[in-house]
């Protein structure tokens, strides 16, 4: 192998030194050395060729400016050259001088070889240093620039990491904004015009509100005035006008107590052949009944209204009064109609042959018997609905009247905190506490539930064993007229 890559340079230097002979015949030889190294010249050439086609970058890295002065090295080459005059060894020139000199013999190779050997040494000593150091700073470059790269790398992955919290914190900003921009752009929007229209509505309902109380606020300038004209037929009570002819149901004068006063009063004289006195009366919620116990016992409310006919035949909401009601029973013998309708146009009754209202030293105290009706006997026998203690407690015959100002009932007397009457919204005949409670609070439409009742009780319109609790009556009246047996 050595061998033959040995021949071969020979080939090669013998080429290369005909051209030189070419151009440097003058030149004459000088150092025995030079003179048998026709193959100094490869060197700078394969080492050209080295430097310019092997990796460019490195000679000028390394600076050295042995490596740039290489290319013009050729002095080296000349100074081979100048050995051109070789003899001929053993028959070796061509037949054409231009041809250089034939490859040695066999005879003379060995001694050639080695020759060529000792010329060649220095030339690629040097160069090996060449590579060396060129190797060494190459080595240095490539180190440097895997330093670089990792460098690069980290800081790649760095910016990367960086990104890909930037991208994150993008995405979620971008999800924000976006949701903000759809609550701002559709969902403000919306609920603005919701509320706009709820507000329109709202301001609607107002003006209407102050448009009725404007009209109540020019009627009530005036001071109220039933300008009904009184029948001129009169007398104790309904039962004695119907007998002299007042058989209309309208407002009258009577005058029960020959020493007292005449006063007004609603007489039905068509229900159950009339002669009845209107002591209580409910039908639309116009008159409050949550009233103090001076109120029940003078009385309050509207007897009757004129509806354009000339005359009162309408009644309104009223409380006779206790003091007249009362003394209204102690002439003789009374009797009661209970008359009830509920919100679809179902009418019941309850009537009681014996009733009588005790005077305000007693607290009014009620006394009923002889029941008949269709209403049920809450009166007597209390809420049929409740059972032993929890019915017998709602019984309403033999109590006093209560107001939510004086407390009569039966439920814990002198605990100012369990008042019938401050709870259920009128003044009654309370026990502990109904099974009616016709002067409670008036409840448009009928049923009712504790959350809409003041104190949670069933404070309505109440006949329990009609409706139950929870139903309030749509108009409810008590009527009292003398009871004769005979009837
Ligand atoms: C009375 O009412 C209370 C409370 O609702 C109940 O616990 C009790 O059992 C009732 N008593 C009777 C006899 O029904």
């Amino acid at each position: 192998m050595q061998l033959r890559f040995l021949l071969c340079l020979c080939i090669v230097g013998a080429l290369a030194q005909s051209d030189y002979d070419e151009d440097d015949g003058a030149e004459g030889k000088k150092d025995p050395k030079e003179i048998q190294d026709p193959r100094g010249h490869r060197p700078v050439s394969r080492g050209r060729e080295t430097y310019s086609a092997g990796p460019a970058a490195p000679p000028p890295i390394s600076g050295g400016s042995r490596y740039r002065g290489r290319p013009t090295a050729a002095p080296v080459g000349k100074l081979v050259l100048e050995k051109e005059e070789q003899p001929d060894s053993g028959g070796c020139n061509h037949m054409s001088e231009k041809m250089g000199v034939l490859c040695p013999t066999g005879c003379d190779l060995k001694k050639t070889v080695q020759k060529q050997e000792r010329n060649v040494r220095p030339t690629v000593d040097q160069l090996k240093r060449s590579v060396d150091e060129l190797t060494q700073s190459t080595n240095s470059v490539y180190g440097y620039v895997l330093d670089m790269t990792t460098e690069v790398a980290q800081r790649q992955r760095v910016s990367e990491g960086n990104g890909l919290l930037v991208g994150q914190y993008t995405d979620s900003l971008e999800t924000q904004h976006a949701y903000i921009k759809d609550a701002v752009d559709i969902t403000f929007p919306q609920n603005i015009k919701i509320l706009q229209a709820v507000l329109d509505k709202i301001r609607e309902k107002i003006q209407r509100l102050e448009k009725a109380i404007s009209a109540q606020r020019a009627k009530c300038q005036v001071p109220c005035k039933v300008s009904c004209p009184i029948p001129v037929v009169s007398g104790k009570e309904c039962e004695e006008i119907i007998r002299k002819g007042g058989e209309e149901s309208q407002m009258y004068l009577i005058r029960p107590d020959p020493l007292g006063m005449p006063y007004k009063v609603f007489c039905d004289q068509t229900s159950k052949n009339g002669g009845w006195v209107l002591i209580q009366n409910r039908m639309d919620g116009s008159v409050d009944f949550g009233r103090r116990w001076d109120d029940y016992r003078r009385g309050f409310g509207n007897i009757a209204f004129d509806v354009g006919k000339g005359h009162c035949q309408t009644p309104g909401e009223y409380w006779l009064g206790n003091d007249r009601t009362s003394q209204l029973t102690k002439m003789g013998p009374s009797e009661l109609l209970v008359e009830m309708e509920d919100w679809s146009g179902s009418k019941v009754y309850a009537q009681y042959e014996q009733f009588t209202v005790q005077g305000e030293a007693t607290n009014y105290i009620l006394a009923v018997g002889r029941y008949s009706g269709t209403a049920g006997n809450t009166f007597l026998n209390g809420a049929t609905e409740l059972f032993g203690e929890n019915r017998t407690m709602t019984i309403h015959n033999g109590m006093m009247f209560s107001t939510y100002d004086r407390d009569n009932d039966k439920w814990i007397p002198g605990d100012p905190s369990k008042q019938c009457s401050k709870e259920d919204g009128g003044g009654w005949w309370y026990n502990r506490c109904h099974s009616c409670n016709p002067n409670g609070r008036y409840y448009w439409g009928g049923s009712y539930t504790k959350y809409m009742a003041k104190h949670g009780t069933d404070d309505g319109i109440v006949w329990m064993n009609w409706k139950g609790s929870w139903y309030s009556l749509k108009s409810i009246s008590m009527k009292i007229r003398p009871f004769f047996k005979q009837k």
